[in-house]
């Protein structure tokens, strides 16, 4: 791949921006006089004393040192680690935030070494454009890209991390020395003296483009996003277009992890005693503050599970909203890998029970005496939350929430993941466009679309350089199609809710205009209605959640009534 993570389409490429004056001359003094005579903390370098050459002539790996001479674990796990990750997300298209875990965990990496190699890889993934702005003005050439990702590592530590200078230096030098050679050491030693000798507040104004006169390339260097994530940001934000900084920053920020208590199966209060803080918006809320989810029993069982507090509410919006007549049959129209299907599959079975007050049943685990219900027509009374009675083995088991899930999934290996997380769900594989059911089968829909995720950037360390605006006019026409199969598959009176991880407005807005303005049978909710307790979610009908004001990911929920007859 070559530059780093593919770095896609972002208009103002990090060190072309605008307001930078006399790039070519800027090179040699910006740091400080010629790299390798440090500036004002260069000289700090723990392994220095390799400087001396002007950077940009020991771009290469010089002094015949071979390439991962010494692969495998080596003296500084953790830079190693990173520094792995790193290169398995350029070379490889890696997810950092599958590979991590995984690489840790064969390496028998631990606690602090495990938190530095995790802050490391996703801090410096994160921040890479404005590293790479930076870098570009301390060097000649472009270095080569595992060079390259060294310097984004040391320029990470240096300028965002608590790592004492010297040690950053000092670090990522031995790591080049060991990891790619002798030549190369010396040239990352002499630009990172020149990175280090300004904070990353006297860089920002050096590289980036005058906010003045381009606004949305200075916070694209500034927040180290693609130019138009900032557009299409500023754009969601509407009149509130000075909030965008505030969103970037936030991206930039680790997320906390929040955990669901799946309602009948699990509580806050058992999440809590192993360790958790309650949510602040959903009752079925905690958050993680340390530690692996893994290890928490109801997490391992399936009990809990982690997940993003706006997915938990936006699909309890759905399950909030009144309707007449029947409520029994809910579908999940894009399910996998089930996070959200886990939270309706428990409502649908036990009912909402922090809105009722009530208490989980034992647990019904038998899939086979669930598929007699509701669609066999089992139900007792009517308008849902009432119970059902199905035989189980010879007992009779409850199903207070009155309702049934069917959750579906184009794909067999996301649906499989549907099914080992759900418990009392129909699972099925089935294109949404091309629907398994009849017109009209379903009470309840949520319709979490494919989309962008750009609403979840603080997750994916490297995600914001691999999406491509080019891909959301396909994008668009799936979501379209998807909206329109689900307000088919919605019975008259019923309701589906639109969702989507991506606040872009061709993605959220202008999909549920369109297709509810060209159908004549759908109304449209005021959602914000069914999520009374949080503030900020925008002028309505839809609701947009986003991570500077909630703490959450930027969720978009429509929610469309199809009209009774
Ligand atoms: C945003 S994800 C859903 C996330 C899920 N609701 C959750 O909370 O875990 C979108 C899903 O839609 C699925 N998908 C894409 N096209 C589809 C289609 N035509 N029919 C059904 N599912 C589809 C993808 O495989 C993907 O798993």
């Amino acid at each position: 791949m070559g530059q780093g993570p593919r770095r896609r389409n972002e208009g103002t490429p990090a060190g072309q921006g605008g307001g930078r004056g006399g790039q070519g001359s800027a090179r040699g003094g910006q740091g400080g006089g010629p790299a390798g005579q440090g500036g004002a903390r260069g000289g700090q370098g723990g392994s220095a004393g390799h400087g001396g050459g002007r950077a940009g002539q020991g771009g290469g790996r010089g002094g015949g040192q071979a390439r991962g001479r010494s692969r495998g674990p080596a003296r500084d796990q953790a830079r190693n680690a990173a520094f792995d990750v790193m290169r398995a997300v350029d070379e490889r298209d890696s997810y950092a935030n599958l590979l991590m875990p995984r690489l840790l965990r064969e390496r028998g990496v631990k606690g602090r070494d495990a938190a530095l190699a995790t802050e490391l890889a996703y801090g410096t993934l994160r921040g890479l454009g404005t590293y790479d702005a930076i870098i570009e003005m301390c060097v000649d050439r472009a270095p080569d890209p595992d060079v390259r990702d060294a310097l984004r590592l040391g320029a990470h530590q240096l300028l965002k991390m608590r790592v004492p200078p010297h040690a950053a230096v000092g670090t990522t030098v031995d790591l080049v020395r060991l990891r790619i050679g002798a030549g190369a050491a010396k040239f990352v030693n002499a630009v990172l003296r020149k990175i280090g000798s300004r904070t990353i507040e006297e860089w920002i104004p050096i590289v980036a483009p005058d906010e003045a006169r381009d606004p949305a390339g200075h916070l694209s260097v500034a927040y180290s996003h693609p130019r138009w994530i900032v557009s299409a940001f500023r754009d969601a934000l509407g009149g509130r277009a000075g909030e965008v900084a505030d969103l970037l920053a936030a991206d930039n920020e680790r997320p906390l992890v929040t955990l669901v208590a799946r309602p009948g199966r699990s509580s806050v209060e058992e999440l809590t005693d192993s360790g958790a803080d309650p949510g602040r918006y959903s009752p079925y809320a905690a958050y993680l503050p340390e530690g692996d989810p893994g290890r928490i029993p109801a997490v391992a069982e399936t009990r809990a599970a982690v997940q993003d507090e706006a997915s938990q509410l936006v699909a309890l919006a759905l399950t909030r909203v009144p309707l007449d007549g029947r409520d029994e049959r809910w579908l999940d129209m894009c399910a996998g890998p089930g996070g959200k299907a886990g939270l309706l599959d428990a409502i649908a079975t036990y009912g909402d029970l922090a809105a009722s007050g009530g208490h989980g049943f034992a647990d019904s685990d038998d899939r086979d005496a669930a598929d007699t219900i509701p669609a066999a027509g089992d139900g007792v009374g009517s308008g849902g939350r009432v119970a059902f009675a199905a035989a189980s083995g010879g007992r009779a088991v409850a199903y207070p929430g009155g309702a049934r899930l069917v959750a579906a999934d184009v794909q067999y290996h996301r649906a499989r993941l549907v099914w080992q997380t759900t418990r009392d769900a129909a699972v099925v594989t089935a294109d949404g466009t091309e629907p398994a059911w009849r017109p009209g089968a379903f009470d309840r829909i949520m319709l979490d679309a494919p989309c962008t995720g750009l609403g979840a950037l603080r997750r994916r360390p490297e995600a914001r350089w691999r999406r491509d605006p080019a891909g959301i006019a396909e994008l668009g026409r799936l979501q379209r199609r998807l909206l329109d199969a689900a307000l088919d598959a919605v019975r008259p009176g019923g309701v589906v809710a639109y969702v989507t991880c991506s606040p872009h407005l061709a993605e959220t807005r202008v999909v549920v205009g369109d297709v509810a303005g060209r159908r004549g049978d759908v109304e449209q909710l005021d959602a914000r209605d069914y999520l009374p307790e949080i503030d900020g979610l925008g002028d309505g009908p839809h609701v947009q959640f986003w991570p500077h004001r909630h703490g959450t990911d930027a969720m978009f929920l429509a929610l469309l009534r199809k009209r009774p007859l």
